[in-house]
């Protein structure tokens, strides 16, 4: 059971996670509610792992795409790794159970004290985003007397056609360094003693639909490390190739995996280096859900709104990405169709899950699955409105576990304070 449609499934119109009937996991720990699938999270790990079994890469699952300790843990058990972009994200993996020495940290902006966490971790790489980051880690790590093992990311300024808010390999974005400055700034570093340039970073942004983009990105950064071996510069043995492989959400094509191993591999083979993987959403996107009950049906200015418990805070992707979602309901579907906007309580137009959408008939009470929400989904949700954060689930089999429970409202007041002179009368 790899994919969406094994691990999701209808059986007599009931919708299924694995063998747990999804209505009865909304009834008994409410809406709205994340359902994670053990065995489509393992099985999409394994089809990547299968598709690369020839170079055994360093597979580092992506935690920002869904960092529940339990979804991490399910990955590390299975050899995974974790790509990491902050302090919090390394206490998460470490936590979940993650070898330090299958770490690599990105991120544009990391403090000296997160340097120095990850340094004493032992972590296997930092993906280095500019030129002052590279001065800091050295600085760091000579104050620690230990070497850090750095890549430059690059930016290869490849268009992946990917939405403009997840777009990163493309000139003008704030992530790594212009690939035509990349030789000069390898130089520059190279001069830092407690710094091994081992590696190259690269990422293209998130979803990418078409392998043009990798092969495009990957020959410019052949090119890249064969300039650098002409200059002298001979210590770079990795190449993270980052993540970004797509998933489908609704019947978008996307990147066949084989072809996608191939690629890389072909690549990564050619500069005999070690292949470094940060898959996230082709691991958690299609092996969850969010479910939400519907609380009103409206009529407003020509259209049928589909009010429900579940909004943006719980799920940002379509307001912040146009973001597309399958909608249906749970149970008791066949009664008919119709154009709906799905939309949440928080009081904003942005706030809603689906519009136009023709989709099944549903009424007030019932509960619908918004698929393809294990990826930037949970992560992503925020209290605003002052709506606590919903529960996740996971399922094994016939066997369901609450793996975050659902905040209270006692929870969203936790560590706020009125001073004294405001609690005095006037
Ligand atoms: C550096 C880096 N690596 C990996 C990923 C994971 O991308 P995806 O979930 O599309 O595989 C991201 C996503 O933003 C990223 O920024």
């Amino acid at each position: 059971m790899t994919d969406r449609a094994e691990a999701f499934h209808y059986r007599d119109g009931d919708l299924y996670c694995e063998d747990v009937p999804v209505g009865d996991l909304c009834a008994e720990h409410g809406t709205p509610l994340y359902i994670y699938s053990h065995a489509a999270l393992t099985g999409q790990y394994k089809a990547l792992a299968d598709a690369f079994k020839r170079c055994d890469p360093v597979i580092c699952y992506s935690v920002k795409s869904n960092s529940n300790l339990a979804v991490v843990r399910s990955l590390a058990r299975l050899g995974s790794g974790a790509d990491i972009v902050s302090g919090g994200e390394l206490h998460r993996a470490l936590k979940a159970g993650v070898p330090s020495d299958k770490l690599v940290f990105a991120g544009v902006g990391k403090t000296d004290r997160e340097i120095g966490d990850a340094l004493a971790a032992g972590i296997l790489l930092f993906n280095i985003e500019s030129v002052p980051e590279a001065y800091a880690i050295d600085r760091v790590a000579r104050g620690m007397g230990v070497v850090a093992p750095v890549a430059l990311r690059v930016n290869p300024d490849v268009d992946a056609q990917t939405h403009r808010h997840t777009t990163t390999g493309k000139k003008g974005t704030k992530f790594g360094v212009d690939i035509d400055r990349a030789v000069a700034v390898y130089k520059e570093l190279n001069e830092l003693p407690s710094l091994d340039l081992c590696g190259v970073h690269v990422h293209l942004g998130s979803p990418v639909t078409t392998l043009a983009a990798y092969e495009d990105a990957l020959d410019r950064v052949v090119t890249l490390v064969e300039s650098l071996r002409d200059v002298g510069i001979t210590s770079v043995r990795m190449l993270n190739l980052g993540g970004g492989l797509g998933i489908v959400y609704r019947d978008e094509a996307t990147v066949d995996v084989e072809e996608y191993a191939a690629c890389l591999r072909r690549h990564a083979e050619a500069l005999d280096c070690q292949l470094i993987l940060e898959p996230g959403r082709f691991i958690s996107g299609n092996s969850g859900v969010m479910c939400t009950q519907v609380v009103y049906r409206k009529e407003a200015g020509h259209k049928t709104f589909v009010i429900v418990d579940g909004a943006m805070n719980d799920l940002i992707r379509p307001a912040f990405y146009d973001g597309y979602h399958a909608i249906r309901p749970v149970t008791g579907a066949g009664r008919g169709t119709e154009t709906v906007d799905v939309v949440g309580p928080v009081c904003e137009s942005g706030d809603f899950l689906a519009k136009d959408r023709h989709m099944e008939r549903v009424d007030e009470g019932d509960v619908l699955a918004v698929f393809s929400a294990g990826a930037y989904g949970f992560v992503m949700s925020s209290n605003y409105n002052s709506r606590p954060r919903a529960a996740e689930v996971l399922v094994m089999g016939d066997t369901a576990s609450v793996v975050r429970e659902r905040e209270t409202v006692e929870d969203l007041t936790r560590g706020e304070s009125i001073p004294d002179a405001l609690l005095a009368d006037q």
